[in-house]
């Protein structure tokens, strides 16, 4: 009997459905990028999906260089191209340049049918899954196993993941994320862009909203500077009351070997491999951006870590628990 849809294997070679071209803008869509800007216009366009970074959503601000709308795009991209090798195809990619469009970041063309590994099959269900964890992390280490896949993830995007044990280096990094976080918060110009996004309440489907705000954990001195409640008042506020003392979450840093445009949109695809192997392995984890987001700082940070690699994302890794999605707007248009 003919099944519902049609034999898998020849509706493989005919490309993907309606449905399946949702789920791989939905999927794009789905990466994490700063202020949860969203900074990507993502279409299907002839036979492919396009990337494109949005100018409208450009955090001025935070992100004067465009440097962490290029790492959210090339995220958004490494999540199209897992989904669509979890549909069964080739995914034909193309990063950078088209000479017209200076926005232009990307395009996966789902192509002929080809088993996807079981890697990418893990790493494309987690892509819903993945959702960033601001709340403190058990003191419990990852394993070396763990960290290892975790560098393997980044290796596949040529980048490399750097994770910061010497005490020193952690003592030096902690210090520049103060010193960068506090330099921000001084700025009125960041400020008014942080409470554009953050906490607002008046945007649907971007930035963190205000239900969200309130449910974010009170930051502390160390790794988790932000305070994303900031805008709520006090009563309002939901605190969880089991939170663990966080002592020393796993710090990893991704960095690349250049830091052109296209070794940042790298850097995206790479660290959402990071972040989508962390979410496999039920292991959580939130972003470090003050100092790399300061230039002056982001300087001292490569010279922290050796002068020869460019720092494009820290990551604070640990044992979390399940958090709450954040809203994405519709993911085509
Ligand atoms: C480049 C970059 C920088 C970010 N910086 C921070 C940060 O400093 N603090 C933080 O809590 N979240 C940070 N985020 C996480 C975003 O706020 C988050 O991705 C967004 O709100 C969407 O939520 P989700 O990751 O749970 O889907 C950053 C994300 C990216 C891609």
């Amino acid at each position: 009997m003919a099944q519902p849809g049609g034999d898998p294997a020849a509706r493989r070679r005919r490309g993907p459905d309606e449905a399946e071209i949702a789920e791989l803008l939905r999927a794009g869509a789905s990466a994490p990028s700063s202020h949860n800007s969203q900074p990507w216009r993502l279409r299907w366009h002839e036979d492919a999906v396009e990337v494109h970074g949005d100018p409208a959503r450009h955090l001025h601000a935070a992100d004067p260089d465009a440097r962490e709308l290029r790492i959210a795009c090339g995220a958004a991209i490494a999540n199209v191209r897992l989904t669509a090798r979890a549909q069964g195809r080739r995914a034909h990619t193309q990063l950078l340049p088209d000479r017209d469009d200076p926005w232009f970041y990307g395009r996966v063309r789902p192509g002929a049918p080809w088993p996807p590994a079981g890697w990418e099959v893990e790493l494309a269900r987690a892509v819903r899954r993945r959702h960033t964890d601001r709340h403190p992390f058990a003191d419990r280490p990852l394993s070396a196993g763990l960290r290892d896949q975790l560098l393997r993830a980044a290796w596949r995007e040529s980048c490399r993941l750097v994770i910061v044990d010497d005490r020193a280096l952690r003592r030096g990094l902690l210090a520049l994320t103060a010193e960068a976080h506090h330099q921000q918060q001084s700025d009125p110009s960041f400020v008014a862009e942080w409470d554009r996004w953050i906490g607002s309440g008046s945007r649907s489907g971007d930035g963190l909203p205000a239900e969200l705000a309130r449910r974010a954990p009170r930051p502390d001195a160390a790794w988790r500077p932000r305070d994303f409640g900031g805008s709520t008042a006090e009563g309002d506020r939901v605190v969880s009351a089991e939170d663990p003392t966080e002592h020393e979450p796993t710090i990893a840093v991704v960095t690349s070997f250049d830091d052109g445009a296209l070794a940042q949109l790298r850097a995206g695809l790479a660290l959402e491999q990071v972040l989508l192997t962390a979410t496999a392995r039920g292991v959580g984890a939130s972003f470090v951006a003050p100092p790399l987001e300061v230039a002056a700082v982001r300087v001292r940070v490569r010279a922290l870590l050796g002068g020869v690699l460019w720092p494009q994302v820290i990551l604070r890794l640990g044992w979390g628990r399940p958090v709450h999605p954040t809203p994405r707007r519709p993911a085509a248009g």
